[in-house]
């Protein structure tokens, strides 16, 4: 059953999937709703309170789901609207909450939408999208997909106009202006949130209206769109939530929470690539720069924090300089990078060592905001850079070392992506079964991160945080605090063994206890408190007040 308290979102941890890469029911190659149900339990055991669902509507898949052709209906290969409800029905008796993509910015050209208004300069859908005779206009609009696209204008020769498009040519932009194009758009979300879902990840949100003379993002009209959409599901479907998928420089992205009333969250952007530059430089900035820039947020909003998602790792809202150091530290061969950024899993780009990964994980678990798991990172998955275009990091899950990972039994040409079979990543040896049966692997060290982060989950979720002035820059120190309650956090972001002296005489008296082990550190008197680091380690220690003689320190440790 599902919990009822209105801020869950605050306190979840979310999962990322594609429904097509989860698990073939039917063996044609293609992950479909019930393969996905009969997971489900994987996921519950994991700890996810939350799914968020890659595009599953009717599409032609030019851009994996993002090019919608059929808002009301579901791509046949992933089943049928009962088995989408069998599966919303079996996720919420678990307890797990479900939501979708929401793709409001544009349609696939294949959209009869589309088709119909590109069949005449009178069509009454003529005027739902962006048509002109002069392609220079909006021409401060950067473009987005740049190893693809050369314009956002595409020529449509029957009407001899040129039409708007923000990504691929083949993805029309709808045109927000027209009132109708905004009923529909609700009428599409009273649809899916009728049927049971618990809320929606909205796609490319800066973009959707265009003014001449702008850059075309962010603009007052598209924030008071979605202030529109917030008030509609508040008062027709109380506690669906919206997540915005904005990615802009941290003050553009924070007003995409308004004053509590436009998105409940959104993704933190600007954080993501900070976390890899601070690695890269070994230094505690850039983390504690952006925390500093994106707190401070209405109570009843919430970060979502990632680490890796279905895009290639995005450098546009960075400097030259962290953009340069990004390349340098993380792009081994050219073929990694697409467009602005870096196309690579987690355990690839981080050299699959296994102490930054959990390292990063530990900072997603334990900064203010929402984590979320892309699938397959839970047990270190590798990628395909030769796949094109972001298909290398969509690859099947991979769930035992049968044939095609467990993820189907169809013939292995058949899939709809070959898994990975590279010696260092194979399926052969990273899988759920393989690492369920090792207590030391990845998945369990990630089931114990979940868990650890539910022990504290209000003080993890919710609380404020505060960075610890200290010396070794290389080491990021903070302390959360929620109430009574006080996690002191601390990570040495270097490759070398290090120390930090902390000045914790705030917190005289209380006794430092290690929140995975339980272990007992000596309470806290009047001198600077004394850590000594591994490489990329890190402690989480629970401040808490002494309720015994500090002799029995040792007592119950193995
Ligand atoms: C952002 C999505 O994450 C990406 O996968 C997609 O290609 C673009 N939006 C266009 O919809």
């Amino acid at each position: 059953m599902l919990n009822n308290d209105k801020l869950w979102y605050r306190d979840a941890v979310f999962y990322e999937l594609h429904v097509k890469g989860y698990y073939d029911s039917t063996n044609d190659g293609t992950g479909d709703f019930r393969g996905l149900s009969m997971k489900l339990d994987y996921l519950k055991d994991l700890g996810i309170d939350a799914i968020w669902l890659l595009p599953f509507y009717k599409s032609p898949l030019r851009d994996d789901g993002y090019d919608i052709s059929d808002y009301y209906s579901i791509q046949p290969e992933y089943g049928t609207l009962d088995d989408f409800k069998n599966f919303i029905e079996r996720a919420h008796s678990l307890g797990i909450r479900v939501i979708a993509d929401l793709v409001l910015n544009h349609v696939s050209d294949q959209h009869e939408w589309f088709q119909e208004s590109k069949s005449s300069r009178n069509s009454k859908k003529r005027n739902w999208f962006i048509w002109t005779d002069d392609p220079t206009r909006f021409s401060e609009a950067r473009i987005i997909f740049v190893d693809s696209e050369r314009s956002n204008w595409a020529y449509e020769p029957v009407t001899q106009q040129y039409y708007f498009h923000r990504f691929y040519s083949h993805q029309a932009d709808l045109n927000y202006d027209n009132p109708e194009v905004r009923e529909e758009i609700k009428n599409v979300v009273r649809f899916w949130l009728n049927i049971g879902l618990d809320g929606f990840r909205a796609d490319a949100v800066p973009f959707l209206f265009k003014r001449e003379g702008t850059n075309c993002e962010n603009l007052p009209e598209t924030h008071n769109f979605f202030k529109e959409l917030r008030k509609m599901i508040d008062e027709e479907f109380p506690g669906t939530i919206l997540l915005a998928e904005a990615n802009e420089w941290p003050t553009e992205t924070k007003k995409y929470f308004g004053n509590g009333d436009e998105f409940h969250m959104a993704f933190n952007f600007p954080l993501m690539p900070r976390i890899f530059v601070s690695l890269a430089k070994r230094d505690s900035f850039p983390i504690i720069d952006i925390i500093e820039q994106t707190k401070d947020i209405p109570e009843n909003c919430d970060w979502c924090i990632f680490l890796r998602n279905h895009d290639e790792l995005t450098l546009e809202m960075v400097t030259d300089e962290e953009r340069d150091i990004m390349y340098k530290e993380y792009v081994k061969i050219p073929k990694m990078k697409l467009n602005i950024g870096i196309r690579r899993r987690l355990a690839p780009l981080l050299d699959n060592d296994r102490s930054t990964i959990e390292l990063v994980n530990a900072l997603i678990f334990s900064l203010p905001g929402t984590p979320i798991i892309y699938y397959g990172d839970e047990i270190g998955m590798g990628d395909n850079i030769y796949l094109g275009d972001r298909n290398g990091v969509r690859t099947p899950m991979q769930w035992s070392y049968d044939r095609n990972a467990g993820f189907s039994y169809a013939d292995a040409e058949q899939l709809y992506s070959p898994v990975i079979t590279n010696p260092n990543f194979s399926y052969e040896s990273v899988n759920v079964e393989g690492e369920s049966r090792i207590s030391s692997s990845l998945l369990n060290w990630m089931k114990k991160i979940i868990s650890v982060r539910k022990d504290y989950r209000e003080l993890l979720g919710r609380g404020e945080v505060q960075f610890l002035n200290q010396r070794n820059k290389r080491v990021l120190v903070y302390i959360r605090k929620y109430h009574d309650q006080r996690m002191l956090c601390i990570f040495n972001l270097s490759r070398r063994h290090t120390y930090v002296e902390l000045d914790l005489s705030e917190y005289k008296g209380l006794k430092p206890v290690e929140a995975f082990t339980k272990s007992y550190f000596p309470r806290i008197g009047d001198l600077p408190y004394f850590f000594t680091l591994h490489p990329r380690s890190f402690f989480w220690l629970n401040l808490t007040v002494p309720s015994f003689d500090d002799s029995m320190d040792f007592d119950g440790d193995e």
